[in-house]
């Protein structure tokens, strides 16, 4: 069997510090906060080049948070992406506001910022939610440009793509850290995964840094004192201290995730198959942290013999993602309809994500490569 993702070849490797991380949180009798929870954030902060870091219960708490302490009007308008996880969207609704799904980019599968623009120029929109998706960053130049000239504040969905790059002029920079807030998911699949349910929130602002803290206590400064209604969305401590010990990891990580991805590659390539897949260009930066291999077939009907196939086989994949945003029933009263956003749509129905994660090992690349040969 070939897993999609695989947690326990890394924890094998890591067995003896993570156990030993868990065994100082529980030692020290400090389990919600205390100082595993700001020693992570500070690291993570560090990490990122950002000011800071503010650890939450999940990426999508860190999605309603973060929003919410941009501020916003009931049914105010918000841009965001359809092809992505739920997340991203629903804490627009969460918030009391109306999702305004763009089409995304055929090439890099992230939202059109053309289109955007688009949106821009016919209505006033505050607010916009790009996502890095799959662990490749949108273009950090024009997301600023968007910013500068339509003074939209940016809360960028960095769930998927915790390390990865761009450029700004000749200054190279972290995706989360380029708009005015950014968040980030450690669930267990992702490239820094905890053991269960973790998110961060990042930002450069003190003002909205200090609402967030403030929203992820029930809204208080000072125990038992609430200035806002807020939430009970804190990192857990012993998530933290396990977090901190992977961070140190991540860079390797990703580097052999890359690594992989070149590897699909060459034999893509070696075979000739008709198959589009993320190419890894040299760049000089990392553009793209592989956190979703996910390759492009002629039609939805190759694709799913293809996906049968590989099951059959005994190799896992998946689907991200079998039913764009705007088409889930819990949005139908925004009025979207088949057709509305042709890119995200075709994606839904011809794309498929193939094994990926740090210990993956070559046979098995090969193995997944083979299969999909036989299969066209
Ligand atoms: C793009 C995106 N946004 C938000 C989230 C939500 O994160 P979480 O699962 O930690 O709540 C995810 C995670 O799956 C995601 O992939």
């Amino acid at each position: 069997m070939i897993p999609l993702f695989d947690m326990t070849r890394q924890y094998e490797n890591l067995r003896e510090e993570i156990l030993k991380a868990i065994d100082d949180v529980l030692l020290s009798g400090k389990v919600i906060l205390g100082p595993a929870v700001s020693e992570f954030e500070s690291e993570f902060a560090r990490y990122l080049n950002v000011k800071h870091a503010i650890g939450v219960a999940n990426g999508s708490d860190a999605l309603v948070i973060a929003l919410h302490s941009i501020g916003i009007e009931k049914g105010e308008k918000v841009i965001t992406t359809p092809y992505t996880f739920f997340a991203t969207a629903s804490c627009i609704v969460r918030n009391g506001g109306v999702p305004v799904f763009v089409d995304v980019d055929k090439e890099t599968y992230n939202i059109d910022l053309n289109q955007v623009e688009d949106v821009l120029k016919r209505e006033k929109i505050r607010i916009v939610i790009p996502v890095h998706l799959f662990g490749r960053s949108v273009d950090f130049e024009n997301l600023l440009f968007l910013k500068e000239k339509y003074h939209v504040k940016i809360l960028e969905d960095s769930a998927q793509s915790v390390g990865s790059e761009g450029k700004i002029g000749n200054k190279i920079l972290k995706s989360g850290t380029i708009g005015d807030i950014g968040i980030f998911s450690f669930f267990p699949t992702k490239n820094l995964g905890a053991y269960g349910d973790a998110g961060m929130i990042v930002t450069n602002n003190d003002e909205l840094a200090e609402k967030c803290r403030m929203l992820r206590q029930h809204g208080s400064k000072k125990k038992y004192y609430h200035e806002m209604v807020g939430y009970n969305s804190r990192i857990d401590s012993i998530h933290a201290a396990i977090l901190s010990v992977k961070l140190k990891y991540l860079d390797e990580w990703t580097t052999r995730r890359i690594e992989i991805a070149k590897e699909y590659q060459r034999l893509f390539e070696d075979y000739k198959l008709p198959v589009k897949y993320p190419k890894v260009v040299e760049t000089g930066y990392r553009n793209h942290v592989y956190h979703q291999y996910v390759v492009e077939f002629e039609n939805e009907e190759t694709r799913n013999r293809v996906k049968e196939h590989l099951e059959e086989s005994g190799i896992r994949t998946a689907l991200y993602y079998p039913l764009p945003l705007h088409l889930q029933k819990c949005f139908s009263e925004y009025g979207y309809k088949e057709g509305d956003f042709p890119v995200a749509e075709s994606l839904s129905k011809t794309t498929l994500a193939l094994p990926i994660f740090p210990e993956l090992r070559n046979e098995e690349i090969k193995e997944v490569v083979e299969k999909i040969k036989e299969s066209l």
